[in-house]
């Protein structure tokens, strides 16, 4: 069995490269540099020569702000990137994992998302993931589409990385206190995703770390783990910091899809940033 992973130069990617280097899969592994999920050709070259049973495509345009006034270029690479990859698979006959986005919600239901639910992004990001889904969904019928939320790892810039450089930087923390998620840690999204690629239990599938906090508890738990409990955090509220995207306030992901194809549930979102640091963000 041939993986061929897509964003490798990514958080997800890189933990997704980790976890299957564990496995009897051959792996295969691509960085933006190596191919442009925006060039259609380069996709067909590389993916007919490859001949993948699975690709897990995890590269996206993932500026959410910029992503406002470079749309063009958020859509080309999250939507028709997609499509790219999604007609190859489906020529070739190889499962499709997609990763999406808790975007793709506006964030007013006010209780955590089924994967059934009504979406509705709020800015151009989501929309560009949101077309993403409908043409693999239309185009791949071997396709599992993940949406996770506010991902962290051990390689890039996230919250968790952004958070520890401020205080260690003595910079003030502001953090909003009215937008709620779930912390995903990428290795347990990677694992899970493992899991899932074994099966044929096709659709969309909401993977995230239970529990759900909001960014300024988020933050006090990161500082707390990191033994920075005595740096002051002030919490405000979103309107205080006006950004170009509009974020959704509430997007926790409700995990109907894991439990009814008895897949288990990921640890609570507090476990596994626990974990990150003492086991992982010391080590790498
Ligand atoms: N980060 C989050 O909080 C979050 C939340 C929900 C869902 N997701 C989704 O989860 C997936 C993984 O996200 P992540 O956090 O690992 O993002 P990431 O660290 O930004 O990784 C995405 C990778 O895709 C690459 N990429 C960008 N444009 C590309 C192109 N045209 N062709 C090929 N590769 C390209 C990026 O390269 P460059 O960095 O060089 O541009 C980067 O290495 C994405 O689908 C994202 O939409 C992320």
């Amino acid at each position: 069995m041939k993986i061929l992973i897509t964003g490798a130069g990514g958080q997800l990617g890189y933990d997704l490269a980790r976890v299957f280097a564990t496995t009897n899969y051959e792996v295969s592994t691509w960085t933006k540099e190596q191919m442009d999920v925006g060039n259609e050709q380069q996709v067909i070259d590389i993916l007919l020569r490859e001949r993948p049973d699975t690709v897990i495509h995890a590269a996206a345009y993932t500026n959410v702000d910029k992503a406002e006034t470079e749309t063009v270029l958020a859509y080309q690479v999250n939507a028709f990137g997609s499509l790219h990859i999604a007609k190859v698979c489906k020529k070739i006959g190889a499962k499709l994992v997609y990763v999406s986005t808790d975007y793709v919600f506006d964030g007013t239901k006010g209780s955590p998302y089924a994967e059934e639910d009504t979406t509705n992004p709020s800015n151009a990001y989501g929309r560009s993931k949101l077309l993403g889904e409908k043409f693999v969904q239309t185009t791949c019928s071997k396709h599992f589409i993940v949406r996770t939320s506010w991902l962290y790892g051990s390689k890039g810039n996230n919250f968790v990385t952004k958070i520890l450089e401020k205080a260690q930087a003595g910079e003030p923390l502001t953090i909003v206190d009215d937008q709620f998620g779930s912390p995903t840690y990428t290795l347990d999204l990677a694992i899970f995703i493992r899991e899932l690629i074994e099966t044929d239990r096709y659709g969309i599938y909401h993977a995230s770390n239970q529990g759900m906090c909001s960014r300024h508890a988020f933050a006090c738990e990161i500082l707390r783990i990191a033994q920075l409990a005595h740096i002051k955090l002030c919490p405000v509220h979103s309107d205080v910091f006006p950004l170009p995207a509009i974020r959704p306030m509430y997007s926790v992901l409700e995990h109907k899809a894991m439990v009814k194809n008895g897949f288990s549930p990921l640890r609570d979102w507090k476990s596994a940033l626990h974990y990150f640091f003492q086991v992982v963000y010391a080590a790498d």
